[in-house]
Order: C-alpha cells, then sequence, then structure tokens
C-alpha cells in the first residue's frame, strides 16, 4: 500500500507548481511557445534561463499538462497551457501574475495577521488591497485584466440562467471593465446598462463593451459605493463585490443599492453560496480563506446572504446555482 502521506505532501508541495507556473508566465515562456513547438535552446535565450535549470522547469509544467515535451529537446503549449497565454479569453496570464507577486507575499504574513485579527495584505502592505492598487497603476491594470480573465469563464452561464430582457436599466455596480455587464446587454438588446465603478477604474474600461457592440447602450460612471451608487436602475448587478467585504461593509454598499433603486427594483448578487443541498462549489473554501487573507471579506451561506440583505432593507428571494464558482443570489426591497 502506499502510504498516505504522499497525498498530502502533493498538497503540500502545490505552491512549488504554483511557482513553476508563475515563472512560465513571467519570462514569457508561454508566449514563446504559442508561437509553435520550440527547442530548449531557443527558450533558454528568450528568458535567459539556463538550459539546466529551465528543463527541470518545464519537466514540471509537463506533469501539470500545460506542456508536452517532444523528442530533440523540444516542447510544446498544451490546450491547458494555452489558458495562460496574454490576453486569451478567459485567460490565467495576470491572475498568475498577481498570485505570483503580491498576493502570494500577503500570504507571507497570514500566520501574523489570523493572530492580530487583520487581512495579512494590510499587514504586509500597510494598506487594504483597493487602495494599494488604486495607487499603483501597473498593479490596476493588472487586477482590472485579472479580474477580466476570471469573469470570461466565470460567469458563462449567467446570461442563460437570468431573463435580463425584463429590465430597462441594468446597472453593473463595481462592474470592472465590463466583462459581464457586456454579455448581459448582449443577451437584453432592449436595454441599457450603466457601468459603475472606481473613478481610475472606468478611466480605462469598457473595451469588452466595445468588442459586443453594445457600447453606444451603456454609459460609464465613476464614482465610491461607499458614498453613491448610479442612479434610475431597474436591475442592480453586485459581481463577486460582497464577497470582497465584512458585514459591516458589505451593508453599506447593499444600502446604497437600495437607495439608488426604485420600491420595484431588483438586486442580483453573482457569488458562491457556501453549504447548502446542492453542495459546495469547487474551490469555494479556499476563496473564504483567500478572502480572509486578502480583502476582509468572506464568502457566506444561503443564510448569511439572508441575514446581510435583511440588515440592508431587502428580501432574500431566491439562490440559483449555475456553475462551479458561481450562483445567483436575487432580492428585492423588503
Ligand atoms: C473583485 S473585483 C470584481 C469586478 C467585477 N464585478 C467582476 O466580477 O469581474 C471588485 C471590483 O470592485 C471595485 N471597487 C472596489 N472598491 C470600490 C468602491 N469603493 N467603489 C466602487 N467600486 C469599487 C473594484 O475596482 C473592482 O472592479
Amino acid at each position: 500500500m502506499i502510504p498516505r502521506e504522499f497525498d498530502l505532501l502533493k498538497i503540500i508541495a502545490a505552491e512549488w507548481a504554483s511557482r513553476a507556473i508563475y515563472i512560465a508566465v513571467k519570462f514569457e515562456l508561454i508566449e514563446r511557445l504559442a508561437e509553435g513547438q520550440k527547442p530548449i535552446a531557443e527558450l533558454s535565450r528568450s528568458s535567459a534561463i539556463p538550459e539546466d535549470p529551465l528543463r527541470r522547469v518545464l519537466r514540471v509544467l509537463v506533469k501539470l499538462g500545460l506542456l508536452a515535451e517532444h523528442a530533440g529537446d523540444t516542447f510544446e503549449l498544451t490546450s491547458l497551457g494555452s489558458c495562460l497565454r496574454a490576453g486569451a479569453k478567459g485567460g490565467l496570464a495576470d491572475w498568475t501574475l498577481l498570485w505570483g507577486e503580491e498576493f502570494r507575499d500577503a500570504y507571507g504574513g497570514l500566520p501574523d495577521a489570523l493572530r492580530a485579527d487583520r487581512t495579512a495584505f494590510d499587514l504586509v502592505f500597510g494598506s487594504s488591497l483597493f487602495e494599494y492598487v488604486g495607487r499603483k497603476p501597473d498593479v490596476a491594470r493588472r487586477f482590472d485584466r485579472a479580474m477580466t480573465g476570471l469573469a470570461e469563464f466565470l460567469y458563462a452561464g449567467v446570461v442563460e440562467a437570468f431573463d435580463f430582457k425584463r429590465y430597462a436599466t441594468i446597472v453593473d455596480v463595481g462592474g470592472g471593465q465590463g466583462t459581464l455587464l457586456a454579455s448581459i446587454l448582449r443577451s437584453a438588446p432592449g436595454s441599457r446598462g450603466v457601468l459603475f465603478d472606481q473613478p481610475h477604474v472606468i478611466a480605462t474600461a469598457g473595451e469588452p463593451l466595445r468588442k459586443l457592440g453594445v457600447a453606444d447602450r451603456c454609459r460609464l460612471e465613476g464614482g465610491d459605493f461607499f458614498q453613491r451608487v448610479a442612479r434610475g436602475g431597474d436591475l442592480y448587478v453586485l459581481s463577486n463585490i460582497i464577497h470582497d467585504w465584512d458585514d459591516k461593509s458589505s451593508v453599506a454598499i447593499l444600502t446604497q443599492c437600495k437607495e439608488a433603486m426604485g420600491p420595484r427594483g431588483r438586486l442580483l448578487l453573482v457569488e458562491m453560496a457556501l453549504g447548502g443541498d446542492s453542495g459546495e462549489p469547487d474551490l469555494a473554501r479556499m476563496t473564504d480563506l483567500n478572502m480572509l487573507a486578502l480583502t476582509g471579506g468572506k464568502e457566506r451561506t444561503r443564510e448569511e446572504f439572508a441575514e446581510l440583505l435583511a440588515a440592508s432593507g431587502f428580501r432574500l428571494e431566491r439562490v440559483t446555482p449555475v456553475q462551479p464558482m458561481t450562483c445567483l443570489v436575487e432580492a428585492v426591497p423588503a
């Protein structure tokens, strides 16, 4: 019998694998391989990593299914590996870089942060994640691209699961670059949209709306959702916003949404709901830990959503699982 410790060892070693993926993106090995099969000598020249250590990194990536190795010391990108190409639809290149740098550094502070009841990100960087991102334009661009890549696969299925056509004006609060709102507006040709986010995000947002040909039906508005949210919507969508915040801040954001909408308005949270009859979405507990470490937010159960919504003047109507990591939480003014 194989000792069970091997299974544990594999879990502990996951960070080594993650590091190899980071190196492949950081030194643009993935970009070179996206051009076609490459011999190790060429990859060594382009990355400035000597052949022997490079081969050892690449062989880890082969084991992970991201590359294939051919005779003659030649490597090729697999279809899974191609999800790491810069700009790939649903791509994880920017997410990998965020992970390999700021987020990974923040996790170094997690043990002390847990005891101090603070987020690890605040402890290590001296400010909240969103303040930090707001001060660093390069990180902000990377963060926004990472969110766009995630949105392209996390929200596939949302427009089939909810009839957006019933709403004349749809406001996406904290909508980032506009990936979700673009597919919503494409599914609802008679609706108009408002993309609302922080001014520095709005300054570069909108590309997904232009790509899907819906930009002429969408207004972009910058602001702080703790102060005020765009008025006049029939439907307010918040995707992966509430999980970034603790209960007090979440109630503050939701209360602003309630004030911005009329009594007949509707709220749609796109989140993952922990537990419940349908089981737990993949990665939900991991993401909950991630929120604890990075933002001070949390993933919530259906009951916790109901309480949070009640405290913000809403009544929870239903929670609909859409796909791994994505649920629709619908509420109306109480
Ligand atoms: C986790 S991202 C989610 C982005 C997008 N909704 C998605 O699902 O891809 C959180 C978003 O909240 C925005 N945000 C954070 N603090 C904000 C604030 N005070 N006012 C408005 N937007 C804010 C960020 O700029 C970012 O776009």
